[in-house]
This record gives C-alpha cells, sequence and structure tokens, in this order.
C-alpha cells in the first residue's frame, strides 16, 4: 500500500490528475474506473483541463462506473449518469458509447444487470485504474459497513450515515434512494491499480480504519490493503490520524527515484 500525503484539495487532484495522464499516455485503450462524490470533482476539472492543453485524450478509453442509484433514469439530473456527463464526459474527448454507468431499474432483475456490468468489465479486459473516494463510514463505492468483502455489482441499502452525508445534495422535498447497485469489493480489487482520494477531517478516521486498521467488513476500504497496487492520495487532514505517517513521508520521498526512473505504470509493460 502506497500512501500520499499532499498539502491540500487542490495538490490531491493534481497528483490524481498527473497519474490518470501518465497511465493514458502509456495505454491511450486504457480502461477507468471512475468514481462520484464531491471529492472527484477536482479530479476532474483537472482532467478537463489536461485534455484542452492536449496532455490527455481520451478519445480510446473505456470507463465504468461503480455505482448509481436504484430506480433512477439517466435524465434526472440527481443520477450519476448525469453527474458525470455533466462533470466530465461532457467536456472531454471521450465516445459516450464507451462510457458505462450501472442502471437499473425498479422493475429490472437486479442480480442479472450486476452481472452483466461484471461481465461487460471482463470483456473490456478488465480496469487498469479504479478512482475510489471514501464515505465517512469508511465505504468504497456503496459497499457499506459489514458488506461481504467478496461482494460482486449488486444492489445495497445505504446506511443512514450515507443518506445523511449525501442529504446536502438533494433539496427540501425531494426524493432521495436508499437503495444503490454498486460494484463490489470482489470487483473493485480485480483492478489492476487502484488509487483512493481523500480530503478533509471529516474522512481522518476512515482513512485511518481503511490504512492502518485491521483488514475488517466493518470498513471496506481496509480491503484495499489486500490488493498489490493501492494508492492513497490524501491531504494533511484526512492524514491526520494515521499513526504512521512520518513514515509514509518518509517511504514516498525513498521512493521518488525509483518511480523517476520506471514511471508509476512500469507493471504495464509486462502486459
Ligand atoms: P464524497 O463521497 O467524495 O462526496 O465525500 C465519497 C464517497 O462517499 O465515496
Amino acid at each position: 500500500m502506497e500512501v500520499i500525503i499532499v498539502k491540500g484539495a487542490d495538490a490531491v487532484a493534481e497528483m490524481g490528475a498527473q497519474l490518470v495522464c501518465e497511465l493514458l499516455n502509456k495505454k491511450p485503450k486504457a480502461v477507468m474506473g471512475l468514481a462520484t462524490g464531491s471529492t472527484p470533482i477536482a479530479l476532474y476539472q483537472k482532467l478537463i483541463q489536461c485534455y484542452q492543453q492536449g496532455e490527455a485524450s481520451f478519445r480510446a478509453v473505456t470507463t465504468f462506473n461503480l455505482d448509481e442509484y436504484i430506480g433512477m433514469t439517466a435524465d434526472n439530473p440527481q443520477s450519476y449518469r448525469s453527474f458525470m456527463d455533466r462533470e466530465l464526459f461532457d467536456q472531454i474527448d471521450i465516445l459516450k458509447a464507451n462510457t458505462h454507468v450501472p442502471s437499473c431499474g425498479l422493475d429490472d432483475n437486479p442480480r442479472a444487470i450486476g452481472t452483466a456490468y461484471e461481465n461487460a468489465i471482463s470483456a473490456a479486459g478488465g480496469i487498469d485504474l479504479q478512482i475510489l473516494g471514501i464515505g465517512s463510514n469508511g465505504h468504497i463505492g456503496f459497499n457499506e459497513p459489514c458488506s461481504s468483502l467478496s461482494s460482486r455489482t449488486r444492489v445495497k441499502t445505504l446506511t443512514e450515515s450515507t443518506v445523511r452525508d449525501n442529504s446536502r445534495l438533494f433539496s427540501a422535498g425531494e426524493f432521495q434512494p436508499h437503495l444503490a447497485i454498486t460494484m463490489g469489493i470482489a470487483s473493485i480489487l480485480e483492478s489492476r491499480r487502484v488509487t483512493l482520494l481523500a480530503t478533509g477531517a471529516h474522512k481522518a478516521t476512515a482513512v485511518r480504519d481503511a490504512i492502518e486498521g485491521p483488514l475488517s467488513a466493518r470498513c471496506q476500504a481496509s480491503a484495499l490493503q489486500t490488493h498489490e497496487r493501492a494508492t492513497f492520495i490524501i491531504d494533511e487532514a484526512a492524514a491526520s490520524c494515521l499513526e504512521y505517517r512520518d513514515y509514509f513521508r518518509w517511504a514516498n520521498s525513498e521512493n521518488t527515484p525509483i518511480i523517476e526512473k520506471f514511471g508509476n505504470f512500469y507493471e504495464l509493460d509486462q502486459t
């Protein structure tokens, strides 16, 4: 597990964007796993700038989003499909047909939809880089505390704390779904590389539990401890509860010459 601690939210987004650009330059047909929420918005803005400045092209990229509310149609502005179109896809050169957000209507069989989504990821060759945020309760995607660590794309009922955290995005009286379809922990762990972005003191205990806590379904993000190439890019506030934060800073400065020599994606040289 690699833990990179940077000054603030802008530096988190900048480092995340550098990683994505490096991947796209190395593998223009990359398959990316994408996340919604407040945290990745700054990353997406940086990626749009990279595209505008000719530093990255998404023309051959395929994307798979982590999750979507059940019964939320794509044209609903609260849907994660709308979010992705608005915050990223409409502003870069990606082909919409290559962008995937799980979609499950109220009358759809969620198991069939989940299996089809997993099959589509496999058919695309698997995810090269999965971007993640983290919930204040440690969830990744909508894998809420005590979800199976072997889970696949399926329906999850959101916890009260997640509903409360997300209520800021819904106006008074507006319908706020309590059910979501989400990639599972096993699906996420199959990605070749995973990068979790976290900013702010309200994420500090979840980040601590994910990185230093026991591997436990209680903190779903702790499952990343078992991933060979998981990178946390976090700001000082999100790192504030880490016992090993000085070690992580030191390890980073020691690792920098290797990354400068071989790049961040040297494992792709072998595929
Ligand atoms: P946030 O959500 O980026 O809006 O804080 C993260 C998450 O719940 O995964």
